[in-house]
């Protein structure tokens, strides 16, 4: 079994935080949502945003009715093309926003990775959510196994993340990633507490923590897009520059120009 070719995905601060900096969320997920991909990977705690956590009694019905959100203005296009799986990575089976996802404009379905400790009472509302479950590792998800599944079983060829730094942790140290695109926001981070792009439980070997620049796109704002390939990575190379964002390589712009910044946490 092979598996797909994954992208990690963040915007940061100069000071590689992702969170309590000025950042762009719309500005990061348009540019996100432009380029070709199959799925997109969410860790837990970032799906938990999507909407208010379902009470344990409306878990067990047929949950809050949600109305569809509207497309918002300028991602027109990213919903009119093929869109993507969303899948999120739950073997505690924390989320219980899913009607909420499910009312976002972005997804073409939904899947829950599951281990073998994932509560059953959980599996049973994911079944009521009509969300597909791929259950894979013992303790907690096998993130190479769930990855190598999709590519079988749902013919993804190419994820993108949509995470946080313990997520791309455990991505880098099982080897899964071949791919990091950072959107640099002209910021610091205001918050001692502020999270890291990557969060290690335990060292990297040397020549797995090595990256060859690809490409550097400039944004309007002083904002900068990376693209690192991973030295260790194998996976053929499936590149993720759009020709929209090839295009939107430009001068800087001055940084008052752009749209007003907000808090991305
Ligand atoms: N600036 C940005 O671009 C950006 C984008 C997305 C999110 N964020 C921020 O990132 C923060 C959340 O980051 P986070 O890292 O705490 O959460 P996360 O990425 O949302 O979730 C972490 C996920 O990794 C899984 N995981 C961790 N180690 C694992 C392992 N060894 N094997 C299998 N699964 C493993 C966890 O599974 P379990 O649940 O089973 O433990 C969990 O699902 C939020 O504040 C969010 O706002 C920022």
């Amino acid at each position: 079994m092979t598996r797909p070719f994954v992208t990690v995905y963040n915007e940061m601060s100069v000071d590689g935080r992702i969170t309590d900096f000025a950042g762009d969320g719309v500005r990061y997920y348009a540019h996100g949502f432009s380029w070709p991909r199959d799925a997109i990977l969410m860790g837990s705690t970032t799906a938990q945003a999507f909407g208010p956590r379902e009470t344990d009694e409306e878990a067990r019905g047929p949950g809050p009715d949600v109305s569809p959100d509207p497309v918002p203005p300028g991602f027109e296009e990213a919903v009119a093309g093929p869109r993507p799986l969303l899948v999120v990575v739950d073997g505690s089976g924390r989320v219980r926003s899913w009607r909420h996802a499910q009312a976002a404009p972005w997804y073409s379905g939904y899947v829950s990775l599951a281990s073998e400790r994932t509560p059953t009472g959980h599996l049973d509302h994911l079944d009521r959510r009509g969300v597909e479950v791929i259950r894979c590792g013992r303790d907690r998800v096998d993130l190479g196994e769930a990855l190598r599944r999709l590519h079988d079983e749902h013919g993804v060829r190419r994820v993108r993340t949509d995470g946080g730094g313990r997520l791309t942790g455990a991505l880098l140290a099982a080897g899964l990633v071949d791919e990091l695109v950072v959107m640099v926001a002209p910021s610091l981070c205001e918050s001692p507490t502020g999270r890291t792009l990557v969060e290690l439980t335990r060292r990297l070997p040397a020549e797995a923590a090595l990256l060859d620049l690809d490409d550097v796109t400039t944004l309007d704002g002083g904002v900068v897009v990376l693209r690192y390939r991973l030295c260790g990575s194998d996976q053929e190379a499936t590149r993720t520059v759009s020709p929209a964002s090839r295009a939107a390589t430009s001068p800087v712009a001055p940084r008052a120009a752009a749209a007003r910044p907000t808090t991305n946490t």
